[in-house]
């Protein structure tokens, strides 16, 4: 079949396995070159390392960074779709295909669970080939997002995107028609709040450490990151104040609570405070990426913007696996440090007063916002001939 873009809103429901593929191949080229430049001064070298949330955005940069340049064994656990009838595999799909087609044929072990990581069962098949195929880890990422949680009595959570303290309006970018508008954002209940928690605050996290050192599939001394976002004032009241703020905040509180119940064992949970990127989670938060295409243009005209890639590696080579980590006073490794850097930040909010419809494409970078956009779903891929037939359907070999 000929697959192209169907997009809705700030999802895209078609994904391109050839462009999926290439897109997986640029980052482990990337990974790569890292590997070469790593020197005695990374103390630390993670070997087998568990991805939650592996398969598209953050997660998957970090599984190919792991891998690549770190020559790591990684376990995936991701949420995703393969083809049937008509539909093709979401790009998550795809790209861990195509992730394990390169990892098996570089020598590198590879293994990914399809399923609700929240669940009992997910954490115990996880766990099963864990000890079975690498016995513990000594790395385990937390970098799911979620629209939902499932309990195990069934009760659903659900995170929303909503101010906390006062109806927040402001102007926001208009996917559908490229246009601004202005955005009303309302005021979370109480009880959006605590949802959003239970969904993208920290509990599953520490659920996932404790699960592992009560099967003894944990290291000692393994590290645990999770990743967060805290942004700019400007986009306080719909981030770092509203209900994703929030439950960013429970993550935070909860890094130290790991580190703190296993500091006898030697397990450290770190927080990673990254940089705002296109990705299947943050095209959904309003407001969020008209920022990013303003971001994205100021960046890319001083020469400091950085993909998941670039960003993850950096985690890795300079803030995280060194003699001594990188962090902020609240120990955080802020890799939103060139984001939130202040010639960045004014140049942001000179532009932001001026930004209308009518002038968008010279303030802001929107070809780069929907470049990201689509290569996220392999699409504008160059050296991918889209007019060609493909086969939808791909088989995962770990999964099927
Ligand atoms: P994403 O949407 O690209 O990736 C989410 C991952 O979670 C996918 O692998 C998906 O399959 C998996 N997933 C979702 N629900 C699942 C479930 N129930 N069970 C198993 N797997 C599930 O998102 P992105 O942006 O990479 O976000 C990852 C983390 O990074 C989040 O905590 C996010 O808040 C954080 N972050 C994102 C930033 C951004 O601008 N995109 C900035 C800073 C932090």
């Amino acid at each position: 079949m000929i697959i192209e873009p169907k997009v809705r809103g700030f999802i895209c429901t078609t994904a391109h396995p050839t462009g999926c593929r290439v897109n997986v191949a640029n980052q482990i080229a990337y990974a790569k070159v890292q590997q070469k430049k790593l020197s005695s001064h990374s103390a630390i070298s993670p070997k087998k390392a568990l991805i939650i949330g592996s398969s598209t955005g953050y997660g998957l940069a970090t599984r190919i960074s792991l891998a690549y340049t770190y020559q790591a064994s990684t376990i995936g656990v991701m949420y995703e779709k393969e083809a049937s009838g008509n539909r093709t595999a979401t790009a998550g799909w795809y790209n861990t295909a195509a992730f394990e087609s390169f990892a098996a044929n570089d020598g590198l072990y590879a293994q990914t669970i399809n399923g609700d990581a929240f669940s009992r069962e997910i954490k115990d098949e996880t766990i099963a080939k864990i000890k079975r195929d690498l016995g513990k880890v000594d790395m385990v990422i937390y970098s799911l997002a979620a629209p939902r949680r499932t309990m195990a009595d069934g009760t659903v959570f659900s995170s929303v995107l909503k101010a906390t303290t006062d109806t927040f309006v402001s102007k926001s970018l208009d996917l559908r028609h490229n246009t601004i508008e202005e955005a009303s954002i309302p005021t979370a209940t109480e009880e959006e709040i605590e949802s959003t928690i239970k969904v993208m605050g920290g509990e599953d996290w520490a659920e996932w450490i404790d699960a592992l050192v009560a099967a003894d599939a944990i290291e000692g001394n393994a590290i645990t990151v999770a990743y967060s976002y805290i942004g700019p004032e400007l986009t306080y009241p719909i981030y770092k104040e509203g209900t994703i703020g929030h439950a960013k905040e429970h993550l935070h509180k909860t890094a130290n609570l790991i580190t703190k119940e296993y500091q006898q064992r030697g397990i450290h949970a770190y927080i990673s405070v990254n940089k705002a990127l296109v990705t299947q989670a943050s095209a959904a938060i309003p407001v969020v990426p008209l920022y990013i295409s303003l971001l994205y243009k100021v960046q890319k005209e001083l020469g400091t913007h950085e993909g998941c890639i670039e960003q993850i590696n950096r985690m890795f080579t300079e803030k995280l696996l060194i003699e001594k980590p990188d962090v902020d006073k609240n120990g955080y490794l802020r890799l939103d440090d060139y984001e939130l850097d202040s010639k960045v930040q004014e140049q942001i909010n000179a532009t932001w007063d001026k930004v209308t419809t009518d002038n968008l494409k010279d303030l802001a970078d929107i070809d780069g916002y929907w470049d990201d956009f689509y290569t996220m779903f392999g699409f504008k891929l160059s050296g991918v001939n889209y007019t060609e037939e493909v086969d939808t359907a791909m088989s995962i070999p770990s999964i099927s």
